[in-house]
């Protein structure tokens, strides 16, 4: 009666239930596809709350044109709102005009010239790059891959200390698709370890200053009164650094603690834990700034290292093995993507390759209510 070529492949087990997409009236089929259908089975959260109108479901998922990926919509279906792009609550916060990746596209966010790294952490990738290295046991030559590696990588890592991490608040779950954010424990920590006292050998713990003072306390306190005999010796430090003052000569137990914890803090904060942070000097103890590494740079599209494997590192972080400034900027352009991106012959360039559209956080359950029957066989 009503001819229709096949329907997706995700659809194709009711493909000939019309009544499941098409509305009927009083037992007739209509042509009509109405979005309630398409919600009985799953949802398709808004876009953005600010849009000015809702296009419907089947403007975008076209159907019966065989087994087509139907996630795979057309930059025209995005780009009747990005051509001219408006909210409901005045200018957009977005380039006004993006038609097509290859040349209609703005440059990234992370990238424009005046971007920031906002991490703290000192770290300098030039020098960790070179050859010869000095490394725990000897020289090295460090790769990418001993300090980056993906979420769901779980190979022991070449210079971790693993009784020198700390419990950390939980952060995003692990992603097989980002880098593993650094952690000092896994990736620094054999090669930076934190000595306090030439005679007592060991590390503070990479914690907060209130937890490396009590380390301090009770360590000493510990030794002391295992050797009380020490008390009036004097202790050369562990590294003179001009801060400390001269040796003192303590009077008892007490001061001999005090004096101690006094010298080794003063390593800490001075030397120690400054090489890698920047620490507000306040009292009575120092404040670490938050060490802000960031583990998604892209807030408004996705990316997937697993998909890239066959390049080296380097071709898309050009300026990695050069960096010397933790605020540098190490992520590769629109023109990187672009040269496999394009729109003929080439990687995927529309738009849902990278971005979504549904905001999936919003999502509502649905909750299946058809029976195999009403699914498989017409009448
Ligand atoms: C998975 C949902 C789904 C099922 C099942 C389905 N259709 Fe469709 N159909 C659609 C969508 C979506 C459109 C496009 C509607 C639009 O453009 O607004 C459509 C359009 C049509 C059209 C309009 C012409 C065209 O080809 O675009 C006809 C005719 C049609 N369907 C017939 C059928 C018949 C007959 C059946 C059952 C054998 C059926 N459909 C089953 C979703 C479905
Ligand atoms: C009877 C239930 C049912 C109805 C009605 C239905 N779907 Fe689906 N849909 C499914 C199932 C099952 C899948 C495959 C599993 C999944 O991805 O959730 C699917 C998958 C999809 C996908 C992802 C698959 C792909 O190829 O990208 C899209 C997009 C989609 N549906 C859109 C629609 C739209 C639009 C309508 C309305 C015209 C509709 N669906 C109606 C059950 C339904
Ligand atoms: C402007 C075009 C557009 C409209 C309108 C639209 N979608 Fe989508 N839809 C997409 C794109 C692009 C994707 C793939 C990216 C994503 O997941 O957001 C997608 C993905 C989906 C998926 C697949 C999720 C998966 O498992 O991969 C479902 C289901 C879906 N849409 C349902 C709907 C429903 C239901 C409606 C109507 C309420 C709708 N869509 C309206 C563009 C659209
Ligand atoms: C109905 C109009 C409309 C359609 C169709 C539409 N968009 Fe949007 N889009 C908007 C609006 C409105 C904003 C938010 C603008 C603002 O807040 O300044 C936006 C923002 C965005 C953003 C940046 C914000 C974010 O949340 O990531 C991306 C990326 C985006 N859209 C991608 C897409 C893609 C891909 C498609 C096609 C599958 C699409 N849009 C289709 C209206 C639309
Ligand atoms: C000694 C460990 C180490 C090695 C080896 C290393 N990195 Fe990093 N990398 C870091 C640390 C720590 C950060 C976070 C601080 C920062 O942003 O500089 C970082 C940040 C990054 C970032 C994101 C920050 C930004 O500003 O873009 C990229 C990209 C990156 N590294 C790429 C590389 C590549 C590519 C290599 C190999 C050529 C490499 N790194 C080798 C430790 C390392
Ligand atoms: C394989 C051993 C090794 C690992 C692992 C390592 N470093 Fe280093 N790091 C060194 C050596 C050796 C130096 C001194 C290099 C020099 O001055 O030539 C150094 C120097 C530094 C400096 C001073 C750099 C400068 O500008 O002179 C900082 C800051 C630093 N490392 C931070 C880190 C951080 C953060 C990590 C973990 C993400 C890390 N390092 C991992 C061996 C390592
Ligand atoms: C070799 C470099 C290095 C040295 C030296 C170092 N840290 Fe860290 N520190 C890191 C890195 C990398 C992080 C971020 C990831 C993590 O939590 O391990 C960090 C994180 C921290 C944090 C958590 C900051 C936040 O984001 O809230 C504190 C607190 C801290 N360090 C304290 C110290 C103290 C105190 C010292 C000296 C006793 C020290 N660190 C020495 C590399 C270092
Ligand atoms: C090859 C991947 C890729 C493709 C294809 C792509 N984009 Fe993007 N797009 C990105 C990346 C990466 C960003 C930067 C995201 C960020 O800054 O968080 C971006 C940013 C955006 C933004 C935010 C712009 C701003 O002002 O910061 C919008 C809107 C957008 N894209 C829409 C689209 C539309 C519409 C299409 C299809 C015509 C498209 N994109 C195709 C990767 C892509
Ligand atoms: C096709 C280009 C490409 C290649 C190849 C590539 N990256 Fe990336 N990398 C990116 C992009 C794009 C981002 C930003 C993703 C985000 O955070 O949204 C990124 C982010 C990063 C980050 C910051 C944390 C994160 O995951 O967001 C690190 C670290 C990093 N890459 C290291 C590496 C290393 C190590 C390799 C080699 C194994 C590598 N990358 C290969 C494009 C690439
Ligand atoms: C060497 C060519 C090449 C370069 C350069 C490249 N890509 Fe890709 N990309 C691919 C291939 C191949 C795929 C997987 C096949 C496909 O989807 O077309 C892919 C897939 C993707 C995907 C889908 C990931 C998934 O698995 O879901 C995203 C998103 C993406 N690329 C973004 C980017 C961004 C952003 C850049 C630039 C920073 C970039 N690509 C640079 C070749 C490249």
């Amino acid at each position: 009666m009503y001819s229709a070529g096949p329907v997706s492949h995700a659809h194709a087990v009711f493909g000939s239930r019309c009544e499941l997409c098409h509305v009927t009236r009083a037992g007739f089929f209509s042509q009509q596809v109405k979005d309630e259908k398409c919600l009985t089975c799953h949802d398709g959260p808004v876009h953005q709350a600010t849009q000015v109108s809702t296009p419907g479901c089947a403007s975008c998922h076209g159907e019966h044109h065989g087994a087509a990926h139907l996630a795979a919509v057309s930059n025209n279906d995005c780009a009747r709102c990005h051509a001219d792009l408006r909210t409901k609550s005045g200018p957009a916060h977005f380039e006004r005009t993006i038609l097509n990746f290859d040349t209609k596209h703005p440059e990234f966010r992370a990238v424009r010239a005046d971007s920031r790294d906002p991490g703290t952490i000192k770290l300098n990738h030039e020098v960790h790059l070179k050859a010869g290295l000095k490394g725990p046991n000897g020289p090295v030559q460090m790769q990418c891959d001993d300090c980056h590696r993906a979420g769901n990588d779980d190979r022991p890592w070449l210079y971790a200390v693993p009784s020198m991490a700390t419990a950390k608040s939980a952060s995003r779950p692990p992603s097989a698709a980002y880098m593993t954010p650094i952690t000092y424990a896994q990736q620094c920590a054999a090669c930076h370890l934190l000595p306090f006292d030439a005679h007592i050998s060991g590390s503070v713990p990479h914690d907060k200053p209130e937890t490396v003072r009590e380390f301090l306390v009770r360590t000493y306190t510990d030794y002391i009164r295992q050797h009380p005999g020490e008390v009036k010796t004097v202790w050369a430090p562990l590294q003179r650094i001009p801060q400390q003052s001269p040796p003192r000569v303590a009077r008892n137990a007490d001061e001999w603690v005090q004096f101690r914890v006094e010298e080794a803090e003063i390593l800490q904060w001075q030397k120690g834990c400054k090489e890698c942070h920047s620490l507000q000097q306040q009292q009575p103890l120092p404040v670490v700034a938050k060490s802000a590494i960031t583990d998604r740079w892209f807030q408004h599209a996705n990316f997937d290292h697993r998909s890239h494997r066959l390049l080296d590192c380097t071709s898309c972080h050009t300026q990695a093995s050069k960096s010397r400034e933790t605020s540098d900027v190490l992520l590769p352009g629109i023109k990187i993507c672009q040269q496999c991106h394009r729109s003929s012959e080439s990687a995927e360039a529309r738009c849902f390759e990278c971005h979504s559209y549904h905001d999936w956080s919003k999502q509502k359950p649905v909750k299946g209510g058809y029976k195999i029957p009403q699914l498989i066989s017409a009448n």
